[in-house]
Protein backbone atom coordinates (compact mmCIF):
# COMPACT_ATOMS: atom_id res chain seq x y z
CA UNK A 1 0.00 0.00 0.00
CA UNK A 2 2.62 2.54 0.88
CA UNK A 3 4.64 1.68 -2.43
CA UNK A 4 1.46 2.41 -4.59
CA UNK A 5 1.16 5.91 -2.67
CA UNK A 6 3.93 7.29 -4.41
CA UNK A 7 4.18 5.85 -7.72
CA UNK A 8 5.27 7.88 -11.10
CA UNK A 9 3.88 7.15 -13.84
CA UNK A 10 6.20 8.25 -16.90
CA UNK A 11 3.31 8.32 -20.05
CA UNK A 12 5.39 7.31 -22.84
CA UNK A 13 4.62 5.68 -26.64
CA UNK A 14 5.19 2.43 -27.34
CA UNK A 15 5.82 0.77 -30.50
CA UNK A 16 5.48 -3.01 -31.18
CA UNK A 17 3.17 -5.54 -30.36
CA UNK A 18 1.25 -5.26 -27.08
CA UNK A 19 2.21 -8.42 -25.81
CA UNK A 20 5.84 -7.43 -26.86
CA UNK A 21 5.79 -3.52 -26.51
CA UNK A 22 9.49 -1.00 -26.28
CA UNK A 23 9.60 2.18 -25.72
CA UNK A 24 12.40 5.00 -26.38
CA UNK A 25 14.53 6.44 -23.61
CA UNK A 26 14.66 3.39 -21.67
CA UNK A 27 18.02 4.97 -19.70
CA UNK A 28 16.60 8.22 -19.05
CA UNK A 29 13.90 6.57 -17.07
CA UNK A 30 16.64 3.83 -16.17
CA UNK A 31 17.99 7.14 -14.12
CA UNK A 32 14.75 8.32 -13.09
CA UNK A 33 14.08 4.86 -11.53
CA UNK A 34 16.94 4.86 -9.61
CA UNK A 35 16.45 8.39 -8.41
CA UNK A 36 12.93 8.09 -7.48
CA UNK A 37 13.77 4.75 -5.39
CA UNK A 38 16.71 6.80 -3.17
CA UNK A 39 13.38 9.26 -2.76
CA UNK A 40 10.76 6.60 -2.09
CA UNK A 41 9.01 7.14 -5.11
CA UNK A 42 8.42 4.05 -7.65
CA UNK A 43 8.86 5.04 -11.31
CA UNK A 44 6.52 3.20 -13.82
CA UNK A 45 6.80 3.59 -17.52
CA UNK A 46 3.24 2.83 -19.66
CA UNK A 47 1.22 4.04 -22.17
CA UNK A 48 -2.12 5.93 -23.27
CA UNK A 49 -3.10 2.70 -24.84
CA UNK A 50 -2.87 0.41 -21.56
CA UNK A 51 -4.93 2.46 -19.79
CA UNK A 52 -8.36 0.86 -17.60
CA UNK A 53 -10.98 3.45 -16.46
CA UNK A 54 -13.28 0.70 -15.30
CA UNK A 55 -10.97 -1.34 -13.18
CA UNK A 56 -8.22 1.85 -13.08
CA UNK A 57 -5.24 -0.03 -13.32
CA UNK A 58 -2.64 0.40 -15.96
CA UNK A 59 -0.20 -2.15 -17.72
CA UNK A 60 3.35 -0.74 -17.45
CA UNK A 61 6.77 -1.65 -17.83
CA UNK A 62 9.08 -1.40 -13.95
CA UNK A 63 13.05 -2.02 -13.75
CA UNK A 64 13.07 -4.92 -11.43
CA UNK A 65 17.00 -6.17 -11.10
CA UNK A 66 17.83 -4.20 -14.38
CA UNK A 67 14.77 -5.95 -16.69
CA UNK A 68 12.24 -4.18 -17.76
CA UNK A 69 9.03 -5.75 -16.46
CA UNK A 70 5.53 -5.64 -17.60
CA UNK A 71 3.54 -5.18 -14.51
CA UNK A 72 -0.29 -4.35 -13.46
CA UNK A 73 -0.83 -1.71 -11.16
CA UNK A 74 -3.12 0.98 -10.04
CA UNK A 75 -3.19 4.16 -11.46
CA UNK A 76 -0.15 6.36 -10.41
CA UNK A 77 -0.77 9.49 -8.45
CA UNK A 78 1.30 11.35 -10.28
CA UNK A 79 2.75 11.67 -14.57
CA UNK A 80 5.02 12.52 -16.05
CA UNK A 81 4.36 13.19 -19.96
CA UNK A 82 7.22 12.28 -22.35
CA UNK A 83 4.42 10.85 -24.90
CA UNK A 84 5.83 12.91 -27.76
CA UNK A 85 3.08 13.92 -30.19
CA UNK A 86 3.26 11.10 -33.34
CA UNK A 87 0.81 10.11 -35.49
CA UNK A 88 -1.76 8.10 -32.90
CA UNK A 89 -2.10 11.53 -31.27
CA UNK A 90 -5.69 11.00 -32.69
CA UNK A 91 -6.50 8.44 -31.10
CA UNK A 92 -5.15 8.63 -27.04
CA UNK A 93 -5.96 12.50 -26.90
CA UNK A 94 -9.10 11.62 -25.75
CA UNK A 95 -7.83 9.17 -23.01
CA UNK A 96 -4.54 11.43 -22.08
CA UNK A 97 -7.38 14.19 -21.66
CA UNK A 98 -9.42 12.11 -19.11
CA UNK A 99 -6.20 11.08 -16.71
CA UNK A 100 -5.30 14.68 -16.82
CA UNK A 101 -9.20 15.65 -15.61
CA UNK A 102 -9.08 13.02 -13.09
CA UNK A 103 -8.90 14.51 -9.61
CA UNK A 104 -6.63 11.99 -8.13
CA UNK A 105 -4.13 12.07 -10.82
CA UNK A 106 -1.68 15.22 -10.66
CA UNK A 107 0.40 15.61 -14.24
CA UNK A 108 3.94 17.07 -13.08
CA UNK A 109 3.66 19.33 -16.31
CA UNK A 110 0.66 19.38 -19.13
CA UNK A 111 2.11 19.41 -22.73
CA UNK A 112 2.21 22.62 -25.19
CA UNK A 113 0.00 21.96 -27.78
CA UNK A 114 2.15 23.58 -30.44
CA UNK A 115 3.80 26.61 -31.92
CA UNK A 116 0.54 28.87 -32.79
CA UNK A 117 -0.68 27.95 -29.26
CA UNK A 118 2.58 29.29 -27.49
CA UNK A 119 3.14 31.95 -29.60
CA UNK A 120 -0.47 33.59 -28.75
CA UNK A 121 0.06 32.98 -25.14
CA UNK A 122 3.33 34.94 -24.77
CA UNK A 123 2.55 37.87 -27.28
CA UNK A 124 0.53 39.05 -24.25
CA UNK A 125 3.64 39.55 -22.65
CA UNK A 126 4.42 43.01 -22.42
CA UNK A 127 8.01 42.17 -21.98
CA UNK A 128 8.16 39.05 -23.90
CA UNK A 129 6.70 40.35 -27.01
CA UNK A 130 9.80 42.14 -28.01
CA UNK A 131 12.05 38.35 -28.28
CA UNK A 132 9.66 37.17 -30.64
CA UNK A 133 9.31 36.79 -34.41
CA UNK A 134 5.86 38.39 -36.00
CA UNK A 135 4.29 35.09 -36.76
CA UNK A 136 0.87 34.30 -38.48
CA UNK A 137 -1.30 31.08 -39.45
CA UNK A 138 0.24 30.33 -43.29
CA UNK A 139 -1.85 30.99 -45.86
CA UNK A 140 -0.81 31.09 -49.68
CA UNK A 141 -1.82 35.02 -49.96
CA UNK A 142 0.27 35.99 -47.06
CA UNK A 143 3.14 34.08 -48.24
CA UNK A 144 2.77 35.95 -51.51
CA UNK A 145 2.30 39.66 -49.89
CA UNK A 146 5.12 38.80 -47.15
CA UNK A 147 7.42 37.87 -49.90
CA UNK A 148 6.84 40.59 -51.61
CA UNK A 149 7.66 43.22 -48.74
CA UNK A 150 10.33 40.80 -46.95
CA UNK A 151 12.04 38.89 -49.81
CA UNK A 152 12.54 36.12 -47.38
CA UNK A 153 10.12 34.33 -44.84
CA UNK A 154 9.96 31.40 -43.31
CA UNK A 155 7.42 28.40 -43.01
CA UNK A 156 7.33 25.71 -40.29
CA UNK A 157 4.41 23.09 -39.39
CA UNK A 158 2.86 24.39 -35.93
CA UNK A 159 3.22 21.15 -34.42
CA UNK A 160 7.07 20.11 -35.94
CA UNK A 161 10.07 18.84 -33.90
CA UNK A 162 13.89 18.27 -35.04
CA UNK A 163 13.67 20.84 -37.93
CA UNK A 164 11.43 18.67 -40.34
CA UNK A 165 9.54 20.78 -42.16
CA UNK A 166 10.84 24.24 -41.51
CA UNK A 167 11.64 26.21 -45.28
CA UNK A 168 12.69 28.85 -46.09
CA UNK A 169 10.83 30.49 -49.03
CA UNK A 170 13.14 33.67 -50.58
CA UNK A 171 12.78 35.58 -54.11
CA UNK A 172 15.42 35.48 -56.51
CA UNK A 173 16.82 36.70 -59.36
CA UNK A 174 15.38 33.76 -61.52
CA UNK A 175 12.27 33.44 -59.82
CA UNK A 176 11.73 31.78 -55.89
CA UNK A 177 14.09 29.40 -54.25
CA UNK A 178 12.95 27.10 -51.37
CA UNK A 179 15.32 25.77 -48.84
CA UNK A 180 14.72 23.38 -45.48
CA UNK A 181 13.75 20.52 -44.79
CA UNK A 182 11.56 17.48 -46.19
CA UNK A 183 8.64 16.23 -43.58
CA UNK A 184 10.83 13.13 -42.75
CA UNK A 185 13.77 15.97 -42.40
CA UNK A 186 15.56 15.65 -45.28
CA UNK A 187 17.68 18.25 -46.36
CA UNK A 188 16.33 20.25 -49.32
CA UNK A 189 16.86 22.98 -52.30
CA UNK A 190 14.75 23.84 -55.12
CA UNK A 191 14.52 26.41 -57.67
CA UNK A 192 10.84 27.26 -59.08
CA UNK A 193 10.83 30.19 -61.52
CA UNK A 194 7.00 31.24 -61.41
CA UNK A 195 5.10 32.47 -58.96
CA UNK A 196 2.50 29.57 -59.94
CA UNK A 197 5.08 27.14 -59.93
CA UNK A 198 6.07 28.15 -56.40
CA UNK A 199 2.19 28.58 -54.93
CA UNK A 200 2.05 24.39 -56.36
CA UNK A 201 4.69 23.31 -54.51
CA UNK A 202 3.92 25.20 -51.49
CA UNK A 203 0.29 23.77 -51.09
CA UNK A 204 1.88 19.91 -51.67
CA UNK A 205 4.63 20.85 -49.23
CA UNK A 206 2.23 22.10 -46.72
CA UNK A 207 -0.97 19.99 -47.64
CA UNK A 208 -2.25 18.09 -44.37
CA UNK A 209 -0.56 19.55 -41.80
CA UNK A 210 -0.89 23.50 -39.93
CA UNK A 211 1.94 26.73 -40.67
CA UNK A 212 2.90 28.94 -39.35
CA UNK A 213 4.65 31.97 -41.08
CA UNK A 214 7.75 33.95 -40.11
CA UNK A 215 10.44 36.60 -41.29
CA UNK A 216 13.47 34.92 -42.27
CA UNK A 217 15.82 35.70 -39.74
CA UNK A 218 19.46 36.09 -40.11
CA UNK A 219 19.95 33.31 -37.27
CA UNK A 220 23.73 32.39 -38.18
CA UNK A 221 26.89 33.84 -37.38
CA UNK A 222 28.99 35.74 -39.85
CA UNK A 223 30.42 32.97 -41.50
CA UNK A 224 27.09 31.39 -42.25
CA UNK A 225 26.86 28.48 -40.01
CA UNK A 226 22.97 28.33 -38.44
CA UNK A 227 23.06 28.03 -34.58
CA UNK A 228 20.42 28.46 -31.66
CA UNK A 229 20.86 28.85 -27.30
CA UNK A 230 19.10 25.41 -25.79
CA UNK A 231 17.94 26.44 -22.39
CA UNK A 232 16.45 24.31 -20.47
CA UNK A 233 14.34 25.51 -17.15
CA UNK A 234 12.88 23.12 -14.66
CA UNK A 235 10.95 23.22 -11.44
CA UNK A 236 12.45 21.90 -8.68
CA UNK A 237 12.15 20.30 -5.39
CA UNK A 238 10.39 23.30 -3.69
CA UNK A 239 8.43 23.90 -6.92
CA UNK A 240 10.30 27.48 -7.78
CA UNK A 241 11.80 27.40 -11.56
CA UNK A 242 15.64 27.40 -12.07
CA UNK A 243 17.58 27.41 -15.09
CA UNK A 244 19.35 23.90 -15.17
CA UNK A 245 21.90 24.27 -18.15
CA UNK A 246 22.53 26.16 -21.62
CA UNK A 247 24.19 24.94 -24.90
CA UNK A 248 24.39 26.02 -28.39
CA UNK A 249 23.44 24.10 -31.52
CA UNK A 250 25.16 24.53 -34.09
CA UNK A 251 24.27 23.07 -37.67
CA UNK A 252 25.97 22.63 -41.32
CA UNK A 253 26.66 25.58 -43.32
CA UNK A 254 24.39 24.70 -46.30
CA UNK A 255 21.34 24.05 -43.95
CA UNK A 256 18.97 26.29 -42.42
CA UNK A 257 18.38 24.82 -39.21
CA UNK A 258 20.48 23.67 -36.10
CA UNK A 259 19.01 20.98 -34.66
CA UNK A 260 20.53 17.73 -33.34
CA UNK A 261 18.11 15.64 -35.57
CA UNK A 262 19.20 17.56 -38.64
CA UNK A 263 22.54 16.86 -38.08
CA UNK A 264 23.80 19.69 -35.68
CA UNK A 265 26.27 19.56 -32.77
CA UNK A 266 26.42 20.93 -29.34
CA UNK A 267 28.88 23.55 -28.08
CA UNK A 268 29.63 25.18 -24.79
CA UNK A 269 27.74 29.13 -25.19
CA UNK A 270 30.16 30.89 -23.47
CA UNK A 271 32.65 29.71 -25.88
CA UNK A 272 30.70 29.88 -29.55
CA UNK A 273 29.49 33.14 -28.27
CA UNK A 274 32.91 34.46 -27.20
CA UNK A 275 34.08 33.34 -30.91
CA UNK A 276 31.45 34.95 -32.90
CA UNK A 277 30.26 38.78 -31.53
CA UNK A 278 32.25 40.84 -29.66
CA UNK A 279 32.71 41.07 -26.08
CA UNK A 280 29.90 43.71 -25.19
CA UNK A 281 27.64 41.82 -27.31
CA UNK A 282 28.20 38.77 -25.54
CA UNK A 283 27.51 40.04 -22.52
CA UNK A 284 24.20 42.03 -23.62
CA UNK A 285 23.00 38.66 -25.05
CA UNK A 286 23.62 36.43 -22.39
CA UNK A 287 21.80 39.23 -19.95
CA UNK A 288 18.64 38.84 -22.25
CA UNK A 289 18.85 35.30 -22.52
CA UNK A 290 19.04 35.13 -18.85
CA UNK A 291 16.35 37.31 -18.11
CA UNK A 292 13.99 35.45 -20.67
CA UNK A 293 14.96 32.35 -19.22
CA UNK A 294 13.27 33.64 -15.65
CA UNK A 295 10.56 35.42 -16.84
CA UNK A 296 8.90 33.08 -19.52
CA UNK A 297 8.46 29.68 -17.81
CA UNK A 298 6.00 31.53 -15.03
CA UNK A 299 4.35 33.65 -17.58
CA UNK A 300 3.32 30.64 -19.61
CA UNK A 301 2.49 28.39 -16.74
CA UNK A 302 0.39 31.06 -15.53
CA UNK A 303 -1.52 31.07 -18.72
CA UNK A 304 -1.59 27.63 -19.86
CA UNK A 305 -1.21 25.20 -16.70
CA UNK A 306 1.03 23.58 -14.79
CA UNK A 307 4.60 22.67 -16.22
CA UNK A 308 7.96 21.17 -15.13
CA UNK A 309 10.16 21.73 -17.39
CA UNK A 310 10.58 23.42 -20.96
CA UNK A 311 13.67 23.48 -23.55
CA UNK A 312 13.51 26.77 -24.77
CA UNK A 313 14.99 27.59 -28.76
CA UNK A 314 16.87 31.01 -28.49
CA UNK A 315 17.90 32.31 -31.75
CA UNK A 316 20.84 35.12 -31.96
CA UNK A 317 20.96 36.74 -35.71
CA UNK A 318 23.89 38.63 -37.30
CA UNK A 319 23.18 41.96 -35.16
CA UNK A 320 23.09 40.14 -31.94
CA UNK A 321 19.37 40.49 -31.51
CA UNK A 322 17.91 37.73 -29.41
CA UNK A 323 14.79 35.64 -30.54
CA UNK A 324 12.45 33.26 -29.24
CA UNK A 325 11.94 30.59 -31.85
CA UNK A 326 10.25 27.66 -30.04
CA UNK A 327 9.39 26.45 -26.39
CA UNK A 328 9.04 22.40 -26.05
CA UNK A 329 7.47 20.88 -23.18
CA UNK A 330 9.04 17.59 -23.37
CA UNK A 331 12.53 18.89 -24.32
CA UNK A 332 15.72 16.42 -24.62
CA UNK A 333 18.85 16.24 -22.71
CA UNK A 334 21.30 15.31 -25.31
CA UNK A 335 22.97 18.61 -25.23
CA UNK A 336 24.53 18.62 -22.05
CA UNK A 337 25.98 15.00 -23.04
CA UNK A 338 27.83 16.34 -25.81
CA UNK A 339 28.83 19.23 -24.05
CA UNK A 340 30.12 17.17 -21.21
CA UNK A 341 28.66 19.38 -18.70
CA UNK A 342 27.78 16.46 -16.44
CA UNK A 343 26.08 19.29 -13.64
CA UNK A 344 23.63 20.32 -15.59
CA UNK A 345 23.22 16.57 -16.96
CA UNK A 346 22.63 14.76 -13.36
CA UNK A 347 20.40 18.19 -12.70
CA UNK A 348 18.19 17.73 -15.73
CA UNK A 349 17.20 14.16 -14.95
CA UNK A 350 17.18 14.32 -11.10
CA UNK A 351 14.67 17.76 -10.90
CA UNK A 352 11.67 15.60 -12.39
CA UNK A 353 11.60 13.14 -9.69
CA UNK A 354 12.73 16.13 -7.38
CA UNK A 355 9.68 18.02 -8.01
CA UNK A 356 7.49 14.94 -8.28
CA UNK A 357 8.59 14.56 -4.43
CA UNK A 358 7.50 18.03 -3.99
CA UNK A 359 4.34 17.55 -5.57
CA UNK A 360 3.30 14.58 -3.96
CA UNK A 361 4.38 16.57 0.05
CA UNK A 362 2.03 19.26 -0.93
CA UNK A 363 -0.92 16.46 -1.65
CA UNK A 364 -0.56 15.13 1.51
CA UNK A 365 0.01 18.46 2.72
CA UNK A 366 -3.15 19.92 1.59
N1 LIG B 1 12.06 32.61 -38.37
C1 LIG B 1 13.18 31.89 -38.55
N2 LIG B 1 14.24 32.42 -39.23
C2 LIG B 1 15.35 31.69 -39.44
N3 LIG B 1 15.56 30.43 -38.99
C3 LIG B 1 14.55 29.85 -38.29
C4 LIG B 1 13.31 30.54 -38.03
N4 LIG B 1 12.51 29.72 -37.34
C5 LIG B 1 13.21 28.57 -37.16
N5 LIG B 1 14.44 28.64 -37.72
C6 LIG B 1 15.48 27.59 -37.69
O1 LIG B 1 14.86 26.33 -37.72
C7 LIG B 1 15.10 25.58 -36.54
C8 LIG B 1 13.87 24.78 -36.16
O2 LIG B 1 12.82 25.65 -35.87
P1 LIG B 1 11.86 25.43 -34.62
O3 LIG B 1 10.84 26.52 -34.64
O4 LIG B 1 12.66 25.28 -33.38
O5 LIG B 1 11.12 24.08 -35.01
P2 LIG B 1 11.34 22.55 -34.53
O6 LIG B 1 10.20 22.27 -33.65
O7 LIG B 1 11.29 21.74 -35.77
O8 LIG B 1 12.65 22.48 -33.80
C9 LIG B 1 15.50 26.60 -35.51
O9 LIG B 1 16.27 26.01 -34.50
C10 LIG B 1 16.26 27.61 -36.36
O10 LIG B 1 17.57 27.12 -36.60
MG1 LIG C 1 13.26 23.62 -32.17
Amino acid sequence: MRNQAKTLGIMAIFKGSPNQPTFREKSYYTTLTRIGSKLGIRVVVFSPRQVDFTSRMVIGFELIERVWKRIKIPFPQLIYDRYFMGPHIAKYKPIIERLQNDPQITFLGHGLSGKWQVYNILIKSDILQKWLPHTQLFSPTLLEKNLAEQGAVIIKPMAGTHGSGVIRVSSVNKGYELMGRTQDNKPFTRMIPTKEGLLTRIQKLTAGRKYILQPYLSLHTTDGLPFDIRILVQKNGQGNWTTTGKAVRVGKKESITSNLHGGGIAVRLEDFLSQHYPHNLCKEIAKEVNLLAQLLPPFLEENHGRLVELGIDVGVDTQGHVWIIEVNSRPGRTVFRQIEDGNARLRSVALPVKYAEYLLKERIGG
